[in-house]
């Protein structure tokens, strides 16, 4: 059984039907119950619409209102929580829904059955999750995901390693063989180590990336091409060259919101760390350095008109949650320009928020007529393998502002483009 119905429970249910299991995908709303039952993910995910169509047509995926509907179909030997922890008002994951999904399961959870922290908790949350269960005959155990939205299909069915964490041996080995399926390694550990070992992936990605971004700063400032340094350093095999690709900041619901939580856990615990909070400040000035890159270009933002590409905070994803592009947007706004944008998948979860404080295109390329210059915020294929000799003949202005470093900017130059970006 999984409960929630998001990027993570929903991948998780229909990727492990796949593999065979039986499962039940179990959440709270009525409306994406219903369309999940017919077969329709309520956001956007690769691959993922289809897996449900299948699971559904092969039986081995089901959905349910409420743990009382959920239990009455199934009686699963595994329970995984999946639904969200995001940050609370200091920094912490707020864990308010989190608990009550714990205290939902309580009437219908039998002895021997293993419940399962899917959602990013901190560490030590297993042992609270035992004192909302008020009782000893359940095991708890953490099985964190390591899903990038976007490919999270692909890296739940092709995994690096597969993390689970519990206090006794029968649990590890149930857990075990959910995954027996799989060819990754299987890492066994206590259940803290498990929580705190998604917390520290995540931390130190985004710190790569902040510090590669403020290297780029200064690759700026001396002429240095971030890019190539990209290359060197990459080349050390202690460093690797996956993700160091700079711009204009990261985003996403995971990366700001774990490395908060993991900053206040330690506070928590009476440790003041000194280097996780500047990952999230250098991170959020990133967007302002580069909206500072396009103000320059002007002289002055007021009246400018401007198209973007690109609105979600990755590639493949409908998701905008702290995404970079929101946040250039709105400073863009602020300082007087006006904007039209396109995102083959986000443009409904913009206008949640943006509404109509910009214009919306219906493709990539009717917003470029009369756009004094075009910023690529999202790196999706058809942005960067779009015909730039048509972008150049209909930007009035030829400027491109690069805010993912995914652009082949020589070959842009070479039409006559001026491609701009930090560190480029
Ligand atoms: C991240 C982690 O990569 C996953 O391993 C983790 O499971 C997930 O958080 C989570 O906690 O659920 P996600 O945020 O979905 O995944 O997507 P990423 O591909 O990691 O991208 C995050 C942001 O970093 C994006 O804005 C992306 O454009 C940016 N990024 C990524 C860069 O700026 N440079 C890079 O080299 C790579």
């Amino acid at each position: 059984m999984v409960i929630g119905t998001g990027y993570v429970g929903l991948v998780q249910g229909a990727c492990l039907a796949s593999q065979g299991h039986q499962v039940i995908c179990v959440d709270i709303d009525a409306d994406k119950v219903n369309s999940l039952r017919d077969g329709k993910v309520p956001f956007f995910e690769e691959g993922l619409e289809v897996l449900v169509g299948e699971g559904i047509a092969s039986g081995n995926l089901q959905f349910a209102l409420g743990a009382e509907e959920g239990f009455t179909q199934l009686t699963p030997e595994v329970v995984f929580l999946a639904v969200g922890t995001p940050t609370g008002v200091d920094g912490s994951a707020d864990l308010s829904i989190f608990e009550s999904a714990v205290k939902s399961l309580v009437p219908y959870l039998t002895p021997g059955m293993v419940l399962v922290e899917k959602s990013t908790v901190p560490a030590g949350t297993g042992k609270k999750v035992l004192e909302w269960l008020g009782r000893d005959d359940i095991a708890v155990a953490s099985n964190p995901e390591f899903l990038r939205e976007g490919t999270a299909v692909s890296d739940f069915l092709k995994p690096d390693r597969i993390v689970i964490g519990a206090d006794d041996i029968a649990t590890l080995e149930m857990l075990k063989s959910v995954y027996a399926w799989c060819e990754a390694p299987v890492l066994t550990m206590n259940r803290e180590s498990a929580e705190l070992a998604k917390y520290a992936a995540n931390t130190m990605l985004a710190a790569r990336l902040s510090l590669m971004n403020e290297i780029a700063n200064i690759a700026d400032l001396i002429g240095a091409n971030i890019s190539e340094i990209e290359t060197a350093v990459g080349a050390d095999p202690r460093i690797g060259s996956k993700f160091l690709r700079t711009g204009a900041g990261f985003g996403g619901s995971c990366f700001p919101k774990d490395v908060l939580a993991l900053e206040q856990t330690g506070r928590d615990l009476g440790y003041e760390s000194q280097l996780i909070r500047p990952i999230i400040d250098v991170n959020t000035r990133q967007a302002e350095i580069f909206v500072d890159k396009v103000r320059e270009a002007y002289g002055d933002l007021d009246g400018i008109k401007l198209a973007v590409w690109g609105l979600a905070f990755n590639a493949k994803t409908d998701d905008t949650r702290e995404s970079p592009a929101m946040r250039i947007i709105n400073l863009l706004l602020e300082a007087g320009a006006s904007i039209s944008a396109y995102d083959p998948a986000a443009m409904n979860e913009a206008r949640k928020e943006l509404k109509d404080r910009i214009t919306y295109g219906k493709d990539q390329w009717g917003i470029l007529s009369g756009a004094q210059g075009l910023l690529v915020l999202t790196e999706w294929d058809v942005f960067l393998s779009a015909d730039y000799g048509v972008v150049m003949r209909t930007l009035e202005q030829p400027l491109i502002f690069d805010g993912k470093h995914a652009l082949p900017a020589e070959t842009l130059r070479d039409l006559g483009l001026q491609v701009i970006g930090i560190g480029i």
